[in-house]
């Protein structure tokens, strides 16, 4: 069978990237914590995105054993914004691992890359490829596109069938200058064989060879198999002030949004005849409510449909009940010290 690259093509490909790749800050470095970092931001979050944090992050957390010994409020609060907060969670525990278990050095093999927390085939690959030249596959949905297109192949990408037998045909075809090969092919995936609209088949170094471009089928491929419809949720949310203060919550330490804070909120849409009676079993007095506007929030596999209301509440009361679970925050503090999910963020801008 023909290798899914010819030694032409690997050898276009890495002269079009030398000459056109974009200049991005994790492109400056080997070193394996950066690029570690750059790659976990990068997963489901796009570049420009990510620019910001990559610095603010290395910044506050220069070293492997820095990360390892940030308290968690002020890790969450690095990652505010960027969402799937786990992604954060999972460095700090794979951070500690290294530290207590491997004298501090992060893993220089692709096994034991794999083995830390929130690294999976990807960005094993990735790590061990960009920082260490090794010759592993690293393919993420950019790189699945490009090698679908480039074989015409119509088998559904989101199979683990189809990525597992794509890694290993383009483990056949990489070259010593594993790094920027592994880098190239995110970035055509990335900026010419794009996911939505047309690929620039024209500026494409493999368009010679691509099957999908040379029958016409780049409009048919890849194959995706549909995905599971997001269930959605019905929440009403809530801005309880006391003119000082702010009411939050920290979501339970499992699931959605583990451990962060929130405004509060619960299930249902709750009409402005209902919420007095659900503020008072808060174990305080609305004063005066106010409907704010309504706002939606699209996470993996769940939608939230919210209603907003503002409900001002008296400055004496001295304390939410207990088991409401609430924290009365002064508003000098909340940007500070809190990070709240960008989920909220059609009502963090009235904080
Ligand atoms: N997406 C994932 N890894 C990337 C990288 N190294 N450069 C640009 N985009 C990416």
């Amino acid at each position: 069978m023909n290798p899914i690259l010819s030694l032409q093509a690997v050898d276009f490909l890495l002269a079009w990237y030398r000459t056109y790749r974009r200049d991005l800050p994790w492109r400056h470095t080997k070193d394996p914590y950066r690029i570690w970092i750059s790659e976990i931001m990068l997963q489901q979050t796009r570049v420009e995105a990510v620019k910001p944090y990559y610095a603010r992050f290395l910044e506050a957390c220069p070293t492997v054993q820095a990360l390892a010994e940030l308290p968690e409020e002020r890790l969450m609060k690095l990652w505010e914004g960027l969402g799937y907060y786990s992604r954060a969670r999972n460095l700090q525990k794979a951070a500690r691992t290294i530290v207590n278990e491997l004298d501090g050095r992060m893993p220089q093999s692709y096994e034991g890359l794999r083995a830390l927390p929130g690294i999976g085939d990807y960005t094993a690959g990735a790590i061990a490829s960009i920082a260490f030249d090794l010759r592993v596959p690293a393919v993420d949905g950019n790189v699945l596109r490009v090698l679908a297109r480039v074989s015409g192949s119509t088998d559904d990408i989101a199979a683990q069938e189809t990525k597992q037998r794509f890694r290993a045909e383009l483990a056949k075809v990489i070259p010593a200058e594993a790094g920027d090969f592994a880098q190239a092919m995110i970035e055509l995936g990335a900026t010419v064989c794009v996911p939505n609209g047309a690929p620039k088949c024209a500026l494409c170094p493999l368009a010679s060879e691509c099957v999908a471009h040379l029958q016409g089928l780049t409009d048919f491929v890849p194959v995706r198999s549909a995905k599971k419809a997001r269930r959605v949720e019905n929440r009403t949310v809530l801005l309880i002030r006391d003119g000082n203060r702010t009411a939050l919550r920290k979501r339970a330490p499992k699931g959605l949004l583990a451990g962060l804070y929130e405004l509060p909120n619960t299930e249902g849409h709750l009409s402005e005849a209902e919420l007095p009676d659900y503020i008072r079993s808060l174990g305080t007095e609305p004063l005066q409510i106010q409907r704010l506007e309504d706002a939606k929030h699209i996470f993996t596999h769940i939608e939230w449909h919210m209603i907003a209301y503002a409900v001002r509440v008296s400055p004496d009361f001295d304390g939410l009940r207990e088991d409401a679970d609430l924290l009365l925050v002064p508003n000098e503090e909340l940007h500070r010290d809190y990070a709240i999910p960008s989920a909220f963020s059609a009502y963090t801008k009235y904080l």
